[in-house]
C-alpha cells in the first residue's frame, strides 16, 4: 500500500499548489477524472483475489475521498480568492471628492424646481407633464379662451408655421394645458403640480421669451377657497422660510377661474433692496383660483359634483425673490461665472428635513 500513499501525498501537494480554478482542474481531471490516476487504480481491482481487492479497494475509496474534498476545500478557497481580488481591482472609493476639474453646478431653476417639488410633494401633490408644443385648444380653448377672447391678446403667444390642415400650433404660453390634458386622462381626486417651460414674445429685465412656470391643480368634491388659501400661504411661508411671512389673497380675473386672486407677500425696502417678511411693500408672486366650472366641463368633469383650485407661479420669479438674481435673462446666458456665484452644490438636494435652501 505504499504507493497509495505516496500518491495520496502527492495528490495532495498538487492540490495545495493549484494556483487558480483551471490549474485545480487541471489536478482534478489527472487524479479523479475517466483516465485519472486514481480511477486507473481502481480499475486494477478487478484483476486482484478477493482478499486483496478488499483491502485495496478500500484504500482506494477512502484516497478517491480524501482528494476529492481536498479539492473542494482548495476550490472554496480560491473562488474566495477570486472575489477578493476582483473586489480590490474594482474597488471605487466613494469618500473620494468629485472630479476636481468638471466641478459642476445646479442652476438655480433645477434648484427652485426641487425646491417646490419637496414642498408640494409632501402636501401629497404628484408631477405631471405636458409638451411644449401645444394646440390651441389645450392653451387656449379648452381654458375658456375661445378665439375671439381678448385674453389671448395677453399671452404674446409664438405661433408655429400652420400645418397643411390649417391648424397652427403654438409654444405654450403657460403649463395650464397640463391642467386640461390631466382632466382628460385622470379621475378625480387630482392632485398635481406641473413644473415646465412656458413661452411668450418678451424680453426685459423680469422677461424672458423662454421661462419656468409650476401649475397647481386640485380637484375634488368638497374643495374650497379656503383650502387654495390655506395651501399656497403654507408654501410661501415654507418657500421662503419666513414662518409668520405676510401673504395677501388680491381679487383678480383669469378666464379658466372663477373667483380668482392674485397672491402677494410682504417686503421691505432697505437700501433699495427688497427683502421679504414684514414690512410696507407687497410682491405679487402668483395667479391662482376656483377652476372655472366650463373648464371642468370642457374635460368631462361633473362640475356639479366636483370642484377645484388652481395656481401658476412663475419660477424664475420666485427664485430671483429668494436669491437676490437681479436679472432673469442672466438665468439663459450660460455664465459660468454666474453659475458659480448663484448655482448650488450638487448634493445639497431639497426637502422639508434638510431645509429647502
Ligand atoms: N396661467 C396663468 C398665467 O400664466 C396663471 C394661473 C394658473 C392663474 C392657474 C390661475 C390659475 O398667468
Amino acid at each position: 500500500m505504499d504507493h497509495v500513499d505516496a500518491l495520496r501525498s502527492e495528490l495532495l501537494s498538487a492540490v495545495t499548489e493549484a494556483g487558480d480554478l483551471a490549474g485545480l482542474e487541471g489536478v482534478r481531471v489527472a487524479a479523479l477524472g475517466r483516465k485519472g490516476r486514481v480511477t486507473q487504480l481502481m480499475k486494477g481491482l478487478g484483476t486482484m483475489s478477493p482478499e486483496e481487492r478488499k483491502q485495496a479497494g478500500a484504500a482506494l475509496n477512502a484516497l478517491k475521498s480524501e482528494v476529492a474534498s481536498a479539492i473542494e476545500l482548495r476550490k472554496a478557497e480560491l473562488s474566495q480568492a477570486d472575489i477578493d481580488a476582483r473586489l480590490m481591482a474594482e474597488r471605487v472609493d466613494v469618500s473620494l471628492p468629485a472630479r476636481p476639474e468638471r466641478e459642476g453646478f445646479i442652476h438655480p431653476i433645477s434648484q427652485t424646481i426641487d425646491e417646490v417639488v419637496a414642498i408640494f410633494g409632501e402636501m401629497g401633490f404628484t408631477v405631471a407633464e405636458g409638451p411644449d408644443i401645444e394646440d390651441d385648444w389645450h392653451n387656449f380653448t379648452a381654458l375658456n379662451m375661445p378665439l375671439e377672447h381678448p385674453a389671448r391678446q395677453e399671452h404674446d403667444t409664438f405661433y408655429l408655421p400652420s400645418a397643411a390642415e390649417g391648424e397652427r400650433m403654438v409654444l405654450r404660453t403657460h403649463t395650464s394645458p397640463v391642467q386640461i390634458r390631466t382632466m382628460q386622462a385622470e379621475k378625480p381626486p387630482i392632485r398635481i403640480i406641473v413644473p415646465g417651460r412656458a413661452y411668450r414674445c418678451d424680453s426685459d429685465a423680469t422677461h424672458s421669451p423662454m421661462f419656468h412656470q409650476v401649475e397647481g391643480l386640485l380637484v375634488d368634491r368638497a374643495t374650497h377657497m379656503g383650502h387654495l388659501k390655506g395651501c399656497l400661504i403654507e408654501f410661501c411661508r415654507t418657500y421662503f422660510g419666513v414662518d409668520d411671512l405676510p401673504v395677501r389673497f388680491r381679487p383678480s380675473y383669469f378666464p379658466f377661474t372663477e373667483p380668482s386672486a392674485e397672491v402677494d407677500i410682504g417686503a421691505t425696502r432697505e437700501g433699495g433692496e427688497f427683502r421679504i417678511g414684514h414690512g410696507d411693500e407687497w410682491l405679487e408672486i402668483l395667479g391662482s383660483g376656483m377652476v372655472n366650472p366650463a373648464v371642468l366641463e370642457n374635460c368631462g368633469i361633473d362640475s356639479t359634483v366636483y370642484q377645484g383650485f388652481a395656481f401658476g407661479m412663475g419660477l424664475e420669479r420666485i427664485a430671483m425673490l429668494k436669491y437676490g438674481i437681479p436679472d432673469i435673462r442672466t438665468f439663459f446666458e450660460s455664465d459660468l461665472r454666474w453659475l458659480r456665484h448663484f448655482g448650488f452644490v450638487p448634493l445639497d438636494i431639497p426637502s422639508l428635513v434638510t431645509g429647502t435652501g
